[in-house]
């Protein structure tokens, strides 16, 4: 055996042998540190043959790389053995299974959010965002709300210094979609909104709606009647009823409010839908021609229909829940019933 077999073979011995890090410190000094064995070796190359001194200095090389790993190896156990014999001396037992993480869970708004754009997606709506700060000419003008028309008044809007608007709801996003994009055109706008309400059981000054608009050539009321039957029957997990009523806003002419029937007395009556048989579910009609004209494109060649839905009430009337100031309430009880994640 050579010199530097002997060595290596030797130093590996102590480096398993060794029972704690600073033990394994000393043999690593001992082997390659500045005075170390193989250290020592090395400096012998000098006095070697020149056609010697290649193959040695390989050998004492490999040698070094050989005990590095070892040392290495044998850190990392005796660290290991180190901290689970801390640990089980703290009573701390690696082996038991661990205690669940608490997660958080999607809220329902956010949940109703997804189903209604993947129902609408299904039907070849775009999803399409706005400006929660919006300009008064969207909000208001555009829409064929003029500065006196009461409707502002009951709109409780939250003005801005600068003259613009907290949006009081998702129908100015009609305008800057028919501005963008022109006909034929089908989006859903689900969004955040403000009033300056007094908070209620069934009134927040902040809410969630989803606008919907599609234009198109000869889009008439079967259009619209068959869209929202699609779409709330997905959400609301039953086969439904609905009838329009007439409705009056602005930017819609006809516009209606969209009754769905009672789902807790199949029409029979109840203390729910007020002995009527049918829920107030949606407001909604056929695009006005004056915002038509707004967004820039032709009565005469393009109509279109257009709903805002509550999301809010949505989840309500599917949930059976009556206190809208749930939602924003932050009481975990409520929140955990809805545990999709
Ligand atoms: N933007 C109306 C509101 O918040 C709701 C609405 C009514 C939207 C009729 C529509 C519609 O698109 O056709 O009071």
């Amino acid at each position: 055996m050579s010199a530097l077999a002997e060595l290596e073979a030797r130093a590996l011995g102590e480096i398993r042998g060794a029972t704690d890090l600073a033990e394994l410190k000393r043999v690593e000094q001992a082997f390659l540190g500045k005075k170390g064995e193989l250290t020592q070796q090395l400096k012998q190359l000098s006095s070697l043959p020149k056609e010697e001194r290649p193959a040695f200095g390989k050998a004492v090389n490999d040698c070094k790389v050989s005990l590095t790993k070892a040392l290495e190896a044998r850190e990392r156990e005796l660290k290991a053995e180190e901290l689970s014999a801390r640990l089980s001396s703290e009573g701390f037992d690696p082996t038991e299974p661990g205690s669940p993480v608490p997660y958080g869970t999607l809220h329902p708004i956010t949940q109703i959010t997804e189903e209604l754009v993947d129902v609408f997606q299904g039907l070849g709506f775009s999803w399409l965002d706005g400006p929660e700060v919006e300009f008064e000419y969207y909000n208001f003008d555009a829409l064929g709300i003029p500065g006196d028309h009461p409707a502002r008044e009951s709109h409780d809007t939250f003005w801005l210094r600068d003259g613009n608007v907290l949006r009081t709801h998702t129908s100015p996003v009609q305008i800057r979609a028919m501005e963008r994009f022109g006909a034929p055109l089908s989006v859903i706008v689900p969004g955040r909104c403000f009033r300056n309400e007094t908070v209620d059981a069934s009134h927040e000054h902040t809410f969630y709606q989803m606008e919907g608009l599609m234009v198109g050539r000869d889009i008439s009321v079967p259009h619209l009647i068959y869209t929202m039957k699609t779409c709330l029957r997905e959400i609301l997990r039953r086969d439904i009823e609905v009838r329009l009523r007439p409705g009056y806003f602005p930017f819609v002419e006809p516009g209606f409010e969209l009754d769905v029937n009672c789902p807790f007395c199949e029409g029979e009556g109840c203390k729910v839908c007020k002995q009527s048989g049918w829920i107030e579910m949606l407001p909604c009609g056929m695009v006005h021609p004056d915002v038509l004209r707004s967004g820039g494109l032709d009565p005469e060649e393009w109509t279109g229909f257009a709903f805002g839905l509550g999301l809010q009430r949505l989840v309500m009337v599917r949930y059976g829940i009556n206190d809208i100031r749930d939602f924003t309430g932050g009481d975990l009880r409520f929140l955990k019933q809805f545990n999709r994640i």
